[in-house]
C-alpha cells in the first residue's frame, strides 16, 4: 500500500517520538525550565508505539526516524528499537540523538538493528555549545560520534544555523565530509518558540550553500528518494556529503515526505498546523482498523505547505521537544 497525500506527495516517511524528556536544553528549542513534562500516563507505552509504527508501515511507511526529546533517555529504548527493527516491511530504522549517552549505547543501538544515527551538533566549540545547549557536554557528543563510527553506525550530523551564534562554523563543518563518510546537514534555524525577532537568526539554505562555495568546489547529487526534502551536495573529492533543510524558506514542503506521531499518541502531519489526530483512542480495542484510519486522515488533511514566509502567518509556538522535531 501506500500513503499519497492530496498534493501527490508519497508519504512514505514517519517520524515516531517516544519522549518528551531531554537531557538538554537548547535555546532554540525549549525553555530553561523545560516544559510541562508529560504525566507518566500520558506517553504511549512501547506496546501503544509499536501497533502505531506497525500500521503505518502497512499503510505505506517505508522509513521510521525515533526521535524525542531525546529518545535515549527513555528506559527500555533499546528493546524498542530492536522490535522496530524486525518490522516487516520497514526499509529503514533510524535514530535522532543529541549524542549525550551515544558512547555508553552505540554497540547496542547497532545491534538493535539501527543503521544510522543522526546527531544533533550545532558547535564544535566547547563555550559556543554550552551557550546553545545549556546542559550539553561537547566531549561526549564527541565521543559518541566516535562510538557510532567504531560499531559501523551511519552517522549524520544536524547542524542548526543561527547568524550570530554559530554561522561562523559552517566552513568547519563543512570540512568534516572531506575525509570522513558522514553527512552534514545544515538546518534552517525554525521559530518553533516564537522568539522576537527570529528572521535576523535565519540563515537561508541558499545563503549556506552560497557561502560554502566561496571556500568548497560543491557538486549537487540527486537525493534518495527516502532522503525527503533536503538538498544534497558534495565537496569535489570528498568521502562524505553535505545538505541544507530549508525549513523556513520553504521549498521543502514540496517534496515534505513525513509525518510524526508525539509520545502521546498525537499524529500530526506539518509543524506548523495544528491539525492532529488523536490516535490514542483509536488504539482501543484488539483489532487496527480504526488506527489504520486514523494515519490515513493524518496524510489526507495534510496542508501543501506552512505559510512562515507571510508575517500575519498564524501558528502556536511549540517545543521541538514534544513533537520530535
Ligand atoms: N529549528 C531548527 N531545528 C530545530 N531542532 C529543534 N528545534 C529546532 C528549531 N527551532 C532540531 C534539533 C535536531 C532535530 C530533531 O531538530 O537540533 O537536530
Ligand atoms: Fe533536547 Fe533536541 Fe530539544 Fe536540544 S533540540 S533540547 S537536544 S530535544
Amino acid at each position: 500500500m501506500s500513503l499519497i497525500d492530496p498534493f501527490g506527495r508519497k508519504i512514505n516517511y514517519l517520524r515516531l517520538s517516544v519522549t518528551d524528556r531531554c537531557n538538554m536544553r537548547c535555546r532554540y528549542c525549549m525553555p530553561e525550565a523545560g516544559i510541562e513534562k508529560l504525566q507518566p500516563r500520558e506517553i504511549l507505552s512501547y506496546e501503544d508505539l509499536y501497533r502505531i509504527a506497525q500500521v503505518a508501515v502497512e499503510q505505506g511507511i517505508e522509513k521510521i526516524r525515533v526521535t524525542g526529546g531525546e529518545p535515549l533517555v527513555r528506559k527500555g529504548i533499546v528493546d524498542f528499537l530492536t522490535r522496530l527493527g524486525q518490522l516487516p516491511g520497514l526499509k529503514e530504522l533510524v535514530l535522532t540523538t543529541n549524542g549525550q549517552m551515544l558512547a555508553e549505547m552505540a554497540t547496542s543501538l547497532r545491534a538493535a538493528g539501527v543503521r544510522r544515527v543522526n546527531v544533533s551538533l550545532d558547535s564544535l566549540d566547547p563555550e559556543t555549545f554550552v551557550g546553545i545547549t545549556r546542559w550539553g557536554d561537547l566531549r561526549r557528543v564527541v565521543a559518541g560520534l566516535m562510538a557510532a563510527d567504531r560499531v559501523g553506525l551511519g552517522i549524520k550530523i544536524n547542524m542548526v544555523v543561527m547568524r550570530g551564534i554559530n554561522d561562523h562554523e559552517i566552513d568547519e563543518f563543512a570540512s568534516l565530509t572531506v575525509n570522513r563518510e558522514v553527512t552534514v546537514r545544515f538546518i534552517e534555524y525554525m521559530p518553533s518558540l516564537k522568539e522576537p525577532n527570529w528572521r535576523a537568526r535565519v540563515v537561508s539554505g541558499d545563503e549556506i550553500i552560497h557561502r560554502l562555495s566561496a571556500r568548497y568546489a560543491l557538486e549537487a547529487i540527486d537525493s534518495a528518494e527516502r532522503a525527503g526534502p533536503a538538498r544534497e551536495y558534495r565537496i569535489n573529492g570528498a568521502l562524505g556529503k553535505l545538505g541544507v533543510i530549508t525549513a523556513v524558506s520553504g521549498h521543502f514542503c514540496n517534496n515534505c515526505n513525513r509525518v510524526r506521531v508525539t509520545a502521546t499518541g498525537m499524529a500530526r502531519s506539518c509543524l506548523f498546523a495544528d491539525n492532529g489526530v488523536d490516535l490514542r483512542p483509536l488504539l482501543a480495542g484488539d483489532g487496527n482498523v480504526a488506527l489504520a484510519r486514523g494515519i490515513r486522515r493524518v496524510v489526507i488533511d495534510k496542508p501543501s505547505r506552512h505559510h512562515l514566509d507571510d508575517e500575519q502567518a498564524e501558528y502556536r509556538a511549540f517545543a521541538m521537544a514534544a513533537i520530535g522535531g
